[in-house]
């Protein structure tokens, strides 16, 4: 089972970047965490940061058969980018959408995400926990077994 991390713009300056919003971690300590958790959930993973929306489009097509799903935290093009929005639409694999802070507690511009509507599932406002969840429902639902419990 693979997992493929996708970071989006600004991520790169976790642990400087507004740490009252996103927390002390920096990216490289959230990915050394997620490489953690997946080695004990049986799984892998690929980390990817892109400030550039085409860039991260690139990395969802390639991730389409690569990848059994993707954690996506898209940062700010999670509130208007349709060509993001697209792209997630147009792959097979599920992808779970994350962020650090509670977008729906911050500027009304963040409450909205036009990733959500063809996101898997969205997990928002928990810090680095919020990462670590969705890495745990990414590997749960790419796996994911019958109604009786069995694969
Ligand atoms: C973010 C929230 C976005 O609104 C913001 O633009 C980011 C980070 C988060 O993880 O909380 O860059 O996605």
């Amino acid at each position: 089972m693979k997992i493929l991390i996708l970071h989006g713009p600004n991520l790169n300056l976790l642990g400087m970047r507004e740490p009252s919003h996103y927390g002390a971690c920096t990216i490289d300590e959230i990915n050394q965490q997620l490489d953690r958790l997946a080695r004990k959930l049986g799984a892998e993973v690929v980390c990817y940061q892109s400030n550039h929306e085409g860039g991260l489009i690139d990395r969802l097509h390639k991730a389409d058969g690569e990848v059994d799903a993707v954690v996506f935290n898209p940062g700010a093009f999670t509130h208007y980018s349709y060509a993001l929005r697209d792209a997630v639409a147009a792959v097979t694999i599920p992808v779970v959408e994350v962020h650090l802070s509670n977008i729906y507690a911050r500027e009304g511009f963040r409450h909205h995400s036009v990733i959500a509507p063809v996101a898997a599932g969205q997990i928002s406002g928990l810090g680095v926990t919020g990462y670590l969840l969705a890495l745990r429902a990414a590997v749960a639902i790419a796996g994911e077994a019958g109604c009786d419990g069995t694969d």
